[in-house]
């Protein structure tokens, strides 16, 4: 996706990937096999390249170091990226620059569990420090003993870990920025964003009924933190709605992240575009919205992966769907994994993110859109014959 937009732009990417058939090298004529913690890899990637960015956060820090010794410009910088490498650095950070978050403890043994409970007087979530996404690494503890069990598998297996209170939340948002090294910023509006068993399933853009004061506040600390941080690239920060109507930084992508695929239709300038902008140290794009909503749904690979071929599924979905913008990844269908998404964008003019059925509409035919990609089977029982 960050390919289509350096086309558009006049720009060639030059790839890394570990195999010949990842969705990146399919579409590059430029790729380097190699992996991202092979400093030697990476050396032949960046030899001869403008600017060195990423799509995951996984590159070795003291690689990234190496490089900027060396002359690479590597954009964000390695000392933004690490807050969104490490959630330990980064709650540190966030809570030295005063910014909202939950209350946390690093880890140095399983009886650290015992007293950080009894500390926040409520139910722990335990992280892993490095290589989590997709909620992989983070446990929502039952009890105190199982939260004992958790950190006490992580630290045997020599895994660090940290301690965070489990967030009492209305919901999930992202503020979506990004900066420029001359030091331009621009804010989208801000989404909010639906997990299911720690997984994006669904954005909504804007967060519906978000109140005005708290939208500002939310695309402020984006701004804010992408400056103080030095980012440069677009930054997502998660943020937890608590119950009582504030926010809290739950952790940061220094990427285009998946609470910004709806901009590729919805907004005037995509996450893709404005990434690059903001790396290549180009003017910024007009973030606004094209649309009063519009809503994103992941395609997740479904437990049993159909009979009818992906291309037929599309076929059957642009026939009864016209308006359903379709992104593949070019990624085998495995369960739960994110193939691909679908964005419907809201009909100008009419709607608004205040208008609850409007919203539950829109809402219902993105999921109805992506399920059928997934599943091969309308949510609605429809039948195209
Ligand atoms: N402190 C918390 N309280 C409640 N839920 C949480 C907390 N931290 C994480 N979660 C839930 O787990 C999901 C994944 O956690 P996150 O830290 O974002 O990890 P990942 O790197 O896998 O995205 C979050 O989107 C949220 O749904
Ligand atoms: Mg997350």
């Amino acid at each position: 996706m960050t390919h289509q937009a350096a086309i558009a732009l006049g720009q060639t990417l030059r790839v890394l990937a570990a195999a010949a058939d990842e969705p990146a090298a399919q579409v590059s004529p430029d790729v380097v096999l190699g992996a991202h913690t092979d400093l030697e890899a990476l050396r032949r990637a960046a030899a001869g390249a403008d600017a060195l960015t990423f799509d995951h956060e996984h590159v070795p820090t003291a690689h990234l170091e190496r490089l900027v010794a060396e002359g690479v410009n590597v954009a964000p910088p390695p000392q933004a990226l690490i807050h969104a490498q490490d959630k330990l650095v980064m709650r540190r950070r966030l809570e030295a620059l005063g910014a909202p978050i939950p209350r946390f403890s690093a880890v140095a043994s399983v009886d650290d569990v015992d007293v950080f409970a009894a500390r926040i007087g409520g139910p722990v979530v335990i992280k892993t420090i490095r290589g989590g996404y997709d909620g992989r690494g983070v446990v929502l503890a039952r009890d105190l003993a199982h939260a004992r069990e958790a950190v006490a598998g992580y630290l045997a297996d020599g895994v660090e870990v940290l301690l965070e209170e489990r967030v009492a939340m209305r919901r999930e948002l992202s503020a979506l920025v990004a900066r420029s090294p001359f030091g331009q910023g621009a804010a989208w509006p801000v989404v909010q964003t639906v997990q299911r068993d720690g997984i994006c399933v669904e954005v909504i853009a804007p967060a519906p009924g978000l109140p005005g004061e708290v939208a500002a506040e939310a695309e402020a600390l984006g701004l804010r933190l992408a400056d103080e941080l030095g980012v440069v690239g677009v930054l997502a920060v998660e943020l937890f709605e608590t119950t009582d109507g504030a926010i809290l930084v739950n952790e940061l992508a220094m990427r285009p992240h998946n609470s910004g695929h709806w901009t590729m239709d919805g907004a005037r300038t995509s996450q893709f575009e404005q990434h690059l902008r903001a790396v290549l140290d180009y003017p910024l794009g007009d973030t606004a919205a094209l649309a009063p909503v519009t809503v994103m749904g992941n395609v997740l690979g479904a437990a049993q992966t159909p009979q009818m071929s992906m291309d037929e599924r599309v076929h059957h979905l642009m026939g009864r769907m016209p308006d359903a913008k379709v992104h593949l990844y070019g990624k085998g269908e495995r369960p739960g994994r994110k193939i691909g998404h679908v964005n419907i964008v809201g009909g100008g003019g009419q709607g608004s993110s205040d208008d609850s059925e409007y919203v539950a509409a829109l809402r219902e035919r993105a999921q109805r859109a992506a399920h059928w990609l997934s599943h091969a089977e309308w949510t609605d029982g429809w039948d195209g014959h």
